[in-house]
This record gives C-alpha cells, sequence and structure tokens, in this order.
C-alpha cells in the first residue's frame, strides 16, 4: 500500500469554484474543526468521543465522528496493522476528516494512532489551525484488565499480532506535544469527558 505524496498526473483540481467554508460555516453558525483523539485500544477514546459528540449535538452543533474500528471495516477494510498500513489509514482519515471540518463540521477522530510521525502527518494533512491532538493515556496494564473487546487476551495468547503495546509499538507524546492529555487511568468516565468538553467548547467558540 504506497501513499501518494505527489500530484498525480492528468488530474486538474478546481477547489476554487467551490462555494467557500466561511459560507458553510455561516450556515451553520459554527467552526470547522478537528479533535484528534489518540491513544492504547481500550484507553476510553470512543467512549469519550461518542458522548462528547451526544453533548455537542444536544447543544446544536453538527459533529461527525470518525472512529477506528467503524472506518476499518469500510473505507479502510483493505488495511491491516503493519507500520505501511496503519500510515495509509491514518493519512485517508486525516484527508476525510478534512473534507468534514472544511464544511463545518466539528470532526472527532479516534484513532490509536500509534507513532508521533502518525500524529504529525494528521496534523500537516489538516493543518495546524484546524487540529488538536489529545492523548487519552492509560497504562497497558490497565488496557488490558479492562479488555472490552478480548483483544488483549487473544494477543496475550499469541493469536494477535502487531498488537498494539504488545509487539507494536506506542510511542507515548513528549511532555507539552498534547495540547490535552486526559488521564482515563486516574480519573473517572465523567471527569474525563468533562475535561474534554471544556477545552473543546474553548476550541470550538466563534
Ligand atoms: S491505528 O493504529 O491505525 O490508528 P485504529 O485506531 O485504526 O489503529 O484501529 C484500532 C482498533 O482496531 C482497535 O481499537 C481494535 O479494536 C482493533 N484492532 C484489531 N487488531 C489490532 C491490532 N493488532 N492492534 C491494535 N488494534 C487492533
Amino acid at each position: 500500500m504506497s501513499s501518494q505524496n505527489t500530484a498525480p498526473e492528468n488530474i486538474h483540481p478546481e477547489f476554487h469554484r467551490m462555494l467557500d467554508r466561511r459560507a458553510k460555516e455561516e450556515l451553520l453558525q459554527q467552526k470547522g474543526r478537528v479533535i484528534w483523539l489518540y491513544g492504547l485500544s481500550g484507553s476510553g477514546k470512543s467512549t469519550l468521543a461518542n458522548q462528547l459528540e451526544r453533548r455537542l449535538h444536544e447543544q446544536g452543533r453538527l459533529v461527525k465522528l470518525l472512529d477506528g474500528d467503524n472506518v476499518r471495516s469500510g473505507l479502510n477494510n483493505n488495511l491491516g496493522f503493519s507500520d505501511e498500513d496503519r500510515l495509509e489509514n491514518i493519512r485517508r482519515v486525516a484527508e476525510v476528516a478534512k473534507l468534514f471540518s472544511t464544511n463545518g463540521t466539528i470532526t472527532l477522530a479516534s484513532f490509536i494512532t500509534p507513532k508521533k510521525e502518525l500524529r504529525q502527518l494528521a496534523r500537516d494533512i489538516i493543518g495546524e489551525q484546524d487540529f488538536n491532538e489529545i492523548y487519552v493515556k492509560c497504562s497497558f496494564e490497565t488496557c488490558a484488565q479492562r479488555d472490552v473487546k478480548g483483544l488483549y487476551a487473544k494477543a496475550k495468547a499469541g493469536d494477535l499480532k502487531q498488537f498494539t503495546g504488545k509487539d507494536s509499538s506506542f510511542e507515548e507524546p513528549a511532555t507539552g506535544q498534547a495540547d490535552l492529555v486526559i488521564d482515563t487511568g486516574a480519573e473517572s468516565e465523567s471527569q474525563s469527558l468533562e475535561k474534554l468538553y471544556q477545552f473543546v467548547s474553548t476550541q470550538i467558540a466563534e
């Protein structure tokens, strides 16, 4: 699976003829933005993202949630968990997130995004001004205890290869790199949600 870095031949994009982003944002009365949640499988990303989506929706915000397991069952169902496939997964998702956010939608992306390089790729595609990275922190041991999907047990038994945190590495962000760290190993679910909600509210205020 190769990622396309150069402009393809015989393709003539005409973005200038399209109705611009501002018009969409005025219609929706909100600013488009990407909130990128990353962390180990089972760290709580999807739970938090789902609850945040509902809360913002109740307040009249148009939100789109992009989630690893969902996207991998459709658009990215030809990708696995090698470094190369994870990169292609994140590249495509970042492009999709950009399509939504530039259409005025508040876009929540929930992906393990295990390497700094991948987080940087998403930031580069989406653009610094529209992007926040939020680290959903939880130790491998705690995620393994929760094991909601039974994947940690499978990985331990050797039935699941390239599992993040086991035989495929997860790089923690450097101090200060993430715009927000949510420590789901130490906080209650409602504390984490409140922290996330407060942060996102400041980012989407007109
Ligand atoms: S990423 O590394 O490319 O960002 P992504 O978030 O899309 O991963 O998908 C992660 C989800 O796929 C996990 O939450 C889990 O349910 C499932 N999964 C299946 N196999 C693996 C694996 N080897 N490593 C991590 N997650 C896996």
